[in-house]
């Protein structure tokens, strides 16, 4: 059994879980290897204590979960069929009979498959498996960082490819089209989030739609984009000048740089996840752009773009050595624009290393 389904199992025994029912993609990728995107058919992963664990998926998908190393059962289903029907019987073959206690995630799972299990199952008490889930993603190996890091290496690649092709006229969409279409000829199917190319006043929205606006000189350029490489994401946001911008502009650029500097020289093991965020939202505060940086400094990154933890001012957990997570201050102004400033961070033995390396400085394009 892989060392990441023995952590999981291990929990489930401390916690005396009866079986597990692990739905989400990203989950099951974690434990077994196996990506599927299910749309609205069901997809489980069924771990019993000192039993075997199986999958549950579309019948089409059997022979990529065995491709993806799965070597324990599988159970294909067809679209006529009732998967839960399925289930019963494997849990019930694995003497799980009247189980009392189950984890499943909480969080997602839809309440019409819990009450397929309450139907079949009896009384069951649910436990919250992302418990031990987010837990044990949360520190990276090896593996995983090197794929972290060829992921950000693209996303650095997107945004030079957007920043090469930036001139007077084009717009939002044909700059978006051009990163995700050289993107796409290194092999990426499936970028991360939907990218955000914004101009000028557009940038002055967090999370803005990118449009036909046409690009104008004295506009400030927002990109925030990444890629999924091999299952793992990346998230990278770099602001450029195109033209000579004002002082105000200056301004707040110099002031997220500032202060993303600020949280990056604090990561190292032991910091305050909360003090982490605080140290960019002081430099803004200061500046007096408090009210204009109006969400946490960032989120964890890994096999999903945003996963545990929460890199707010009210975490009051500790960085370790392996986490991975975003550092992304930001100034928004509406009318005049905004800036941020997005890395994907690797915590060291001492210290952190910036997986996404796109420059930082200024860049005015004339
Ligand atoms: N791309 C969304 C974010 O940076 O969190
Ligand atoms: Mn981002
Ligand atoms: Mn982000």
């Amino acid at each position: 059994m892989n060392k990441r389904l023995s952590n999981f199992t291990e929990w489930l025994i401390e916690n005396n879980q009866d079986f597990a029912y692990i739905h989400s993609p990203s989950n099951v990728f974690y434990l077994s290897n196996f990506h599927c995107e299910p749309h609205e058919r069901l997809l489980g992963l069924f771990v019993v204590p000192n039993q075997e664990p199986f999958l549950v998926c579309p019948g089409m998908e059997v022979s990529q979960a065995r491709d993806a190393g799965w070597t324990y059962g599988i159970i294909g289903y067809s679209d006529s069929e009732q998967p839960f029907d399925f289930i019963e019987e494997a849990l019930k073959a694995r003497g799980v009979q009247s189980p009392e206690r189950a984890a499943i995630e909480k969080a997602t799972l839809s309440y019409e498959r819990v009450e397929h299990l309450k139907e079949r199952f009896g009384k069951l008490e649910f436990h919250a498996a992302e418990t031990a889930l987010n837990e044990l993603r949360l520190i990276k190996d090896d593996s995983e960082v090197e794929v972290l890091r060829e992921a950000a290496a693209l996303a650095d690649f997107g945004v030079e490819t957007g920043v090469s092709v930036l001139r007077d006229g084009i717009t939002e969409m044909e700059v978006l089209a051009t990163i995700e279409f050289e993107l796409k000829k290194k092999g990426i199917r499936e970028m991360s989030f939907s990218t955000m190319v914004l101009f000028g006043e557009n940038s002055g929205a967090p999370h803005g739609n990118p449009g036909q606006r046409k690009l104008k000189k004295g506009d400030l350029v927002l990109f925030d984009l990444g890629v999924v490489l091999n299952g793992y994401c990346s998230d990278i946001t770099r602001t450029v000048a195109f033209g000579d911008i004002n002082e105000k502009q200056k301004e707040i650029y110099e002031t997220v740089l500032k202060a993303q500097t600020a949280s990056l020289d604090i990561s190292r093991p032991g910091t305050r996840l909360g003090d982490i965020d605080l140290a960019a939202r002081n430099v803004i505060s200061d500046a007096g752009y408090g009210e204009f940086f109006p969400h946490r400094i960032g989120h964890g990154i890994g096999i999903e773009v945003h996963e545990y933890p929460s890199m707010s001012e009210k975490n009051d957990n500790q960085l370790q050595e392996g986490m991975t997570y975003t550092i992304e201050p930001g100034i928004y102004l509406p009318e005049v624009g905004g800036v941020r400033i997005e890395d994907d961070v690797f915590v060291t033995e001492d210290g952190y290393e910036t997986l996404t390396k796109y420059p930082k400085e200024l860049q005015i394009i004339k």
